[in-house]
Order: structure tokens, then sequence, then C-alpha cells
């Protein structure tokens, strides 16, 4: 790592040096139920923190053509790798950066955000509300948030989650956007070590109008 390293780069890249790479391939249930929902027409979608890239996998897989940033290299490499050896290479394009030092451009049918939730002291809601801001009229910000400690989570256990609704506030999307869906769901979730325990999460969509 170099001189102008950032934080989040020291916490994250050690974190998926260690970590296997089958580790988070999937696409996260929640989100492909939301956009599944949607019915919108593929386009071109941003993916905030996409670690291994199951879900930017799982929507270039479905015709979208997919900005994945993250800020570790080797998660971004095995993104880049995969997407070519399935033959998507056309539609994934996999950038390291610190999304707290700015975004891709825009414009974007589709900005995304699947737990992106950080140890490291960043502004994530202003990054998630700076990117909003990058969608194309009609656009849809879909946000997956955990809503509840997993037994295997960094986060405090007595810790307490803002609501679906407060989130999307706390986003400071302000006026331009119309909430289309503000939940908490649960659901059954497995950690790293194949542990099991019910877990919460908020989903929130909201529409450029
Ligand atoms: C909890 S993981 C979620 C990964 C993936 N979206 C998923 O659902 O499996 C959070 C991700 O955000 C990335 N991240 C954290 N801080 C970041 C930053 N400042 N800029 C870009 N990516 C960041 C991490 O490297 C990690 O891959």
């Amino acid at each position: 790592m170099s001189a102008t390293t950032t934080s989040s780069e020291r916490f994250w890249e050690p974190h998926y040096q260690k970590v296997e790479q089958s580790w988070g391939t999937r696409p996260n249930a929640a989100l492909a139920a939301a956009i599944d929902d949607l019915s919108t027409v593929p386009a071109r979608a941003l993916d905030l923190g996409c670690g291994h890239g199951g879900d930017a996998l799982w929507l270039a897989s479905n015709d979208w053509q997919v900005t994945a940033v993250d800020v570790s290299t080797t998660a971004v490499a095995r993104v880049t790798e995969t997407a070519q050896r399935g033959e998507l290479g056309k539609r994934v394009t996999a950038i390291q950066q610190d999304l707290a030092n700015g975004l891709p451009s825009g414009p974007f049918e589709l900005v995304y955000a699947s737990y992106f939730h950080t140890p490291v002291a960043i502004d994530r809601d202003a990054i998630i509300g700076r990117a909003a801001g990058l969608l194309a009229p009609h656009g849809f910000l879909v946000a997956v948030d955990h809503a509840s400690s997993a037994p295997w989570s960094w986060g405090d256990p007595n810790q307490t989650f803002p609501s679906a609704h407060e989130t999307l506030t706390r986003f400071g999307c302000g006026e331009g956007l119309r909430v289309v869906r503000a939940e908490t769901t649960w659901r059954e979730a497995a950690g790293p070590g194949g542990q099991r325990a019910k877990v919460a999460d908020n989903i929130m969509v909201a529409q450029r109008v």
C-alpha cells in the first residue's frame, strides 16, 4: 500500500486477501427480489461497495451494463476475472476506488448498495446520497442495509438501527426522489462459518422523478 492508501483500503484490502473468493459471490436475495419487482428495462447500473461482485455479476447476466466499485484491489480483480470467465467481461467494469473520495461519472438507471457498511469512519449515507444524484430521470436507487446485528458481525450486538424511512432521509436525497419502498424484512442467514441466524434487512427503493 502506498502513502495515499486510505483508511478504508487499509481495512478492506487485508480482509479480502484473507477471505475465500467463494464468500459473497451469489447475488443478495433481497436485492435480486427488489430489482425483479421493479420490472425495469436493463440499462446502466452502479454498484457501491461491490465486494466479490455477486450482485454485479447477477445484474450483468440479466443484461445490465454494470459499473462495480470497491475500495479493495483484490475484490475488484476477482470481479473482473469472474466476469471474464463467465463471458460477462463486456458488461461489467470493476473499478478500485475509495467512494469517500469520488464517484464514477453517471448517469445510471440504477444505483444500488447492498450492505454498504464499514467500521471505518466515512459518511456512507452522504456517499449513497451523492450517488443517487447520478440517477437518470426515472432511475432507481435500491439500498439493502442490515437492520439487526448478526452474531458473526463486527458491530455492537446491542446496536440499534434506523428504520428504512429514517435511512432514506439520512441519504439526504430530498426532493426529486419518490419513495417506492421502505421496509424491514427478516430472513434466515448463514455466516462465514456456516452458522445460521434470523437477521433483519432494511430495504429501500426510491425513484428519480
Ligand atoms: C459489507 S461489504 C458488502 C459487499 C457486497 N456489497 C455484498 O453485499 O456482499 C462492504 C463493501 O464495501 C466496500 N467499501 C467499504 N468502504 C468503501 C469505500 N470507502 N469505498 C469503496 N468501497 C468501500 C468494502 O470493501 C466491502 O466490499
